[in-house]
C-alpha cells in the first residue's frame, strides 16, 4: 500500500515537473518517472497478488511430486491429480472443489493439501490465498460456535471477493461442530452467484481422521490374503466411506448436509503405512535436510516406530508422523 502512494506521489510529482518545462526539470523528471515505473514493477514483482503470474497450475509438476514424494497412497495419489487437473483445467467450473481426505494419523493428509497448493500457489502454503482452519485452534469451544460460525462466513466471503483462487484447508473436520460445518454449506453449493460473490473457482480441502479404522481394516484384510496393497481400488473403499459418512453419528461431519446433497466431489482415502514407506519417508527427510541418505539410519528410525497389530506388525501406528524426532535423535 504505501508503495502505491509512493508511485503516485511521484508520478504526480514528475508531470508538475513536465509542466514546468525548463531543461533540468525535464531531465528530473525523467530520472524520477523512471524511478517510479522501476518501483511499481519491483513492487509488483514482489507483492503477491491474485494473477496468473501469481497462480499458475503445473499438472505436470503436481504429478511428478505425487509420484516422488508421497510414498504408499496410489488411490489418494491418482484421485488427486485427476481431481485438481480436470478442476483447474476447467475455465468455467459449475461448483467449487470439494475434496474430503480420510486416514489415520501420519498418512499424509496435510502433507498432500501442501502439494496441491504448492503447485497451485507459487507460494505454497504461505500464500495469501491458501487459508488453514483447524478445529481445535479456531474453533475450541463448542459453545461459542455462533460466533466462529459469522467469522468464518466473514472470511470465506471476504477472501473469495478478495481472490476467486482462495484455498480453503479445514483440518480436524470431525472435530468441528455439526452447525459450524452446516454454515459453510452454501459456498459449496452450485450457485452462479451468492451476493454477487462467485465461489466457484474457490477449493476447499477437508481433513479427518474419521473411516480411518475401516479403511485400516480392508488394508489388513488384503495384507492377509497376500495380495499387493497395489490390487486395493477405489471401489473396496468407496462404498464403505459413503456408508460411514452417512451413519456416524457423533462426528458433526456426517450430521451435516454436505453428503446426502453431494457437495463434496471426492472421499480420498489414505492407507495406513507400512514399514518400507517410513523408511522412505525417513530417507526423504534426510534429502530434505541435504545429508546423505543413510540406509542405516533409516532402518533404524523405522524400526523404532510402533507397529500393529500386535502380532503381525504390519502398519506404523503414527504412520510417517514422527520421524522428524527420530531422525534428531540418531544424527
Ligand atoms: N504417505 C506419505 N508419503 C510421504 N511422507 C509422508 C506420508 N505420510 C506422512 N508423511 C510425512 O509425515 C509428516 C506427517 O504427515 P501428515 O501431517 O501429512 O499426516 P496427517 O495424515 O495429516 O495426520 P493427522 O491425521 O494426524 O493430521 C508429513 O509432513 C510428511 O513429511
Ligand atoms: C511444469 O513443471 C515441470 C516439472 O517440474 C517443468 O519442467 C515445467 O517447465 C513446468 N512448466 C511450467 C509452465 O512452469
Ligand atoms: C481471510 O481469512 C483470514 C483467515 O485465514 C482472515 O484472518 C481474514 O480476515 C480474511 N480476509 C477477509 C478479507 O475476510
Ligand atoms: C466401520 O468400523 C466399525 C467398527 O470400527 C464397524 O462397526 C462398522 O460396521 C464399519 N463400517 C463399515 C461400513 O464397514
Ligand atoms: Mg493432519
Amino acid at each position: 500500500m504505501k508503495t502505491t502512494r509512493l508511485y503516485l506521489f511521484l508520478t504526480i510529482f514528475s508531470t508538475i515537473a513536465l509542466l514546468v518545462d525548463t531543461d533540468e526539470s525535464v531531465t528530473a523528471a525523467v530520472v524520477i518517472g523512471i524511478g517510479a515505473t522501476l518501483g511499481w514493477t519491483m513492487y509488483k514483482y514482489s507483492h503477491e497478488s491474485c494473477d496468473s503470474s501469481w497462480i499458475y497450475f503445473n499438472a505436470t509438476a503436481l504429478e511428478a511430486d505425487l509420484e516422488s514424494k508421497l510414498f504408499g497412497q496410489h488411490i489418494a495419489s491418482s484421485i488427486i491429480l485427476k481431481a485438481v487437473n480436470g478442476f483447474m483445467k476447467n475455465e468455467n467450473p459449475q461448483k467449487p472443489l470439494v475434496l474430503s481426505l480420510h486416514g489415520s494419523t501420519g498418512t499424509g493428509k496435510n502433507f498432500v493439501s501442501k502439494l496441491i497448493a504448492e503447485n497451485i500457489y507459487k507460494e505454497g502454503m504461505d500464500s495469501r490465498f491458501v487459508h488453514v482452519f483447524t478445529s481445535t485452534l479456531h474453533f475450541p469451544h463448542p459453545s461459542q460456535y455462533l460466533t466462529y460460525k459469522s467469522q468464518l462466513q466473514q472470511w470465506i466471503k471476504g477472501n473469495v471477493s478478495n481472490c476467486e483462487r482462495s484455498m480453503f484447508i479445514f483440518d480436524e473436520m470431525d472435530k468441528m461442530h455439526p452447525d459450524l460445518i452446516d454454515s459453510i454449506r452454501p459456498y459449496l453449493e452450485y450457485y452462479d452467484k451468492l451476493d454477487g460473490v462467485s465461489y466457484r473457482k474457490a477449493i476447499f480441502i477437508f481433513l479427518s481422521n474419521s473411516g480411518g479404522e475401516n479403511i485400516t481394516r480392508t488394508a489388513l484384510n488384503f495384507w492377509k490374503d497376500g495380495r499387493k496393497r497395489e490390487e486395493i481400488e477405489l471401489k473396496d473403499l468407496e462404498t464403505m466411506l459413503t456408508l460411514i459418512v452417512f451413519n456416524d453419528n457423533q462426528g458433526g461431519f456426517f450430521r451435516a448436509s454436505l453428503i446426502d446433497k453431494n457437495l463434496v466431489d471426492f472421499f480420498v482415502p489414505f492407507l495406513p503405512l507400512e514399514f518400507s514407506h517410513v523408511v522412505q519417508c525417513a530417507l526423504a527427510e534426510m534429502r530434505a535436510r541435504r545429508r546423505k541418505p543413510d540406509m542405516d539410519v533409516a532402518d533404524k528410525v523405522a524400526k523404532d516406530l510402533v507397529y500393529f497389530p500386535e502380532t503381525e506388525r504390519v502398519f506404523s501406528v503414527k504412520g510417517c508422523k514422527t520421524i522428524v524426532s527420530k531422525l534428531d535423535y540418531y544424527t
